[in-house]
């Protein structure tokens, strides 16, 4: 019988191993605690929602949207789909690309915000599905850390969340110079039509030099000819008018204001007039942060925005909005390349090691004692000899040796070694949790 074809993880996908497990844990600990200093705190929502969320929230003619999501329909109406009957539109699931659709949704879903409360502050972490095209810093399931507040327009939410957005990146050791923060305001629903028609006109005006997508969602939405990364696109795009020339009194008196609280916070931040960001559910304030070096084009390692509209886009109330996602991957990214390294874990304080098999039982039950005390204990289960019990013990990264040998068994003691100085001391069996205690703590 030959061996069976290896089965690699899917393209775009990768699997955090145990010392990037533990700085996934790690990372996200200090995103609750940076957040929480703001008033940030967790939501939980789902992994998959109805596709139709996505459809009316993100936007229909946006990349995200039309080209990247996974989505499924569910057993029973698989069925009714292959018989040609017509779905019902709740039948179609998708893998969530992004979080604030689901955060918004669950927000008008539970009435998290009655006419009148406080803003209600969320923050989430977890995996986000989009087939794109891998590549270094793009993957196809990626994690995010997000941030929502809703129920507020106040300027003031969006020049602290960018702040607090800048103070995360600094404290997991991103260097500030490596960073640059891009401001926009994208408008409101009053001027953005004008500019929009603008923008319209001026890609007609350059029909010939577009490529076949920009041309095709020039009437649905020519914002999006601002993302196109086809070189004849840009190129066109570079001369493109600019939003800030069209905003609305209201609008440009919440950006003044957002650029004022920044200043004022000392947060450094660059104008970029054709930031429009992918998604379409942005109202006036948009922004992104890229790291300079070590991340080629997949340079964002976070972003986000207002989104006055989104909440009655999916059913509810209006409601004001704003926040930003981060990427987890590409921040790992952009700290190796300053040099960071993965910790190993340590993943044990004492090794019980047995002089010969007859104690075996008995070191089984002393490093139970040791775990239930609170430290993390290891012994050998493959019989090996005291000397490679020891080289295991060395290679777990174990402080003490509690080793087990009938000598001293006979009087309810164990030898415990130092594996830094091999210096021995002998101790009672039942008291070698506090001797671990005056000594590792
Ligand atoms: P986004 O800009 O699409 O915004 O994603 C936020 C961050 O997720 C990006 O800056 C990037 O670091 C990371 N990211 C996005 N796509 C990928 C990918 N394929 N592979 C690896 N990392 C990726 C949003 O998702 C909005 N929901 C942010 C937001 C929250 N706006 C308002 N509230």
């Amino acid at each position: 019988m030959g061996s069976a074809r290896s089965i690699k993880a899917p393209e775009g996908t990768r699997d955090l191993l145990p010392d990037e497990a533990a700085y996934w844990r790690n990372f996200q600990k200090v995103a609750i605690e940076v957040f929480g200093r703001y008033g940030y705190q967790p939501i939980d929502t789902p992994i998959f929602e109805q596709t139709d969320l996505f459809v009316r929230g993100i936007g229909e003619a946006t990349d995200v949207v039309s080209k990247e999501m996974y989505t499924a329909i569910s057993g029973g109406n698989l069925r009714q789909l292959l018989a040609g009957e017509p779905l019902r539109t709740n039948a179609r699931l998708s893998l969530r690309p992004e979080g604030t659709a689901g955060v918004v949704r669950a927000v008008v879903q539970h009435d998290l915000v009655p006419q009148g409360a406080a803003p209600v502050k969320l923050m989430y972490a977890g995996p986000m599905f989009r087939a794109e095209r891998a590549q270094k810093g793009r993957q196809r399931q990626f994690n995010q850390i997000g941030v929502e507040c809703l129920g507020a327009d106040a300027p003031s939410i969006d020049a602290e969340a960018i702040v607090m957005l800048m103070r995360f990146f600094a404290e997991i050791g991103i260097r500030p110079s490596s960073m640059r923060l891009l401001l926009n305001s994208m408008g409101c629903e009053n001027c953005r039509p004008a500019y929009r028609g603008k923008v319209r006109a001026f890609l007609d005006e350059h029909n010939g030099e577009l490529c076949e997508t920009c041309r095709a969602r020039k009437e649905t939405n020519p914002l999006r000819a601002f993302d196109c990364k086809e070189p004849g696109c840009a190129e066109v795009m570079a001369h493109a008018p600019h939003i800030t020339d069209y905003l609305c009194d209201d609008c440009r008196e919440h950006y003044n204001l957002v650029k004022e609280l920044l200043d004022a916070a000392h947060v450094f931040y660059e104008e970029d007039p054709t930031l429009v960001r992918g998604l379409d559910y942005y109202t006036r304030t948009v922004f992104e942060v890229q790291v300079i070096d070590g991340l080629g084009s997949q340079n964002a390692i976070g972003g986000g925005g207002r989104y006055d509209k989104l909440a009655e886009e999916v059913g509810g109330r209006p409601t004001a909005g704003l926040g930003f996602a981060l990427g987890y991957e590409r921040c790992v990214l952009a700290l190796q390349a300053q040099g960071f390294e993965f910790a190993p874990v340590q993943s044990c304080d004492v090794f019980v090691a047995c002089v010969d098999e007859s104690l075996r039982h008995e070191a089984f039950g002393l490093v139970q004692l040791c775990r239930d005390s609170g430290f993390k204990a290891e012994m050998d289960h493959q019989g090996r000899s005291l000397k490679s019990q020891f080289k295991l013990a060395d290679k777990l990264g174990a402080a003490r040796v509690a080793i087990l040998g009938p000598d001293e068994w006979a009087t309810g003691q164990v030898k415990l070694r130092d594996m830094g100085t091999h210096t021995e001391i002998l101790v009672s069996a039942s008291d070698l949790p506090n001797a671990l205690s005056r000594a590792l703590l």
